[in-house]
């Protein structure tokens, strides 16, 4: 039932069909590779399928949009964690899944949303579907961009790794090397080596939000439009 909850989110929105499959299926493996228990990796796919609910209420103009956001667009799309924890107000699951949809763009250094959490403050599962949601948004074709190379994205990810704790990091680009892995490297499209923490990311041009407001870097202004 989630996992068609999630396809109908995929619906609401402009990304191909299993966008909310990829991430699920990806995140698991990250959660696996990090020693996560059974119960916590099935939280991580639920969590995965249902992260974007609040998307529903974002107008499909907006989220299908081919130029820059406004601010008052980029408002509405950073309402959806929130929004998505509004709709699911009289549900109870046996999952922490609601943590998930509303911290999964929270980030490590504390420049996300909605909550400006930091640190360990963000539960592990939301960072993992943070992080596999934002890669799979960059080597995910959309209306106002082509879709970067898995290399590419693994550049600029890595550039901005102070989003997500370092051992989630590791996790993550452990997941990709496996022959395997969803996203798996080719000889020629290695993950990069992991940078120093804190390294900041070439520049980009940036949309909305935070993004445009403090300069930063195209894998934000990606994630901010897309995750
Ligand atoms: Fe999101």
């Amino acid at each position: 039932m989630v996992r068609a909850w999630g396809q109908s989110i995929e619906s609401a929105d402009t990304y191909t069909f299993g966008h909310c499959e990829r991430v699920a299926r990806h995140g698991v493996a990250v959660a696996r590779a990090l020693g996560m228990d059974e119960h916590a990796q099935i939280t991580v796919r639920l969590g995965a399928y249902l992260h974007d609910l609040g998307k529903v209420r974002v107008p499909h103009e907006i989220l299908s949009k081919p130029g820059p956001l406004t601010r008052d667009e980029f408002d509405l799309v950073q309402m959806h964690p929130i929004w998505g924890i509004e709709l699911l107000a009289g549900v109870e699951f046996p999952w922490g899944l609601k943590p998930i949809i509303r911290w999964h763009h929270e980030r490590y250094d504390g420049t996300g949303y909605p909550d400006r959490l930091a640190g360990d403050e963000i539960p592990v599962a939301a960072q993992i579907v943070g992080l596999v949601d934002v890669y799979d948004a960059l080597t995910t074709a959309r209306p106002y961009r082509a879709a970067f190379s898995r290399a590419a994205a693994l550049e600029m990810i890595t550039g901005g790794q102070q989003g997500w704790s370092e051992t989630v990091f590791n996790a993550f680009l452990l997941d990709l090397a496996r022959p395997d892995a969803l996203g798996r490297a080719a000889p020629t499209d290695r993950a990069p080596a992991r940078p120093a923490v804190g390294r900041s990311a070439s520049s980009g041009r940036c949309r909305g939000g935070h993004a445009a407001f403090g300069g930063r870097v195209e894998l934000v202004r990606v994630a901010a439009r897309s995750a």
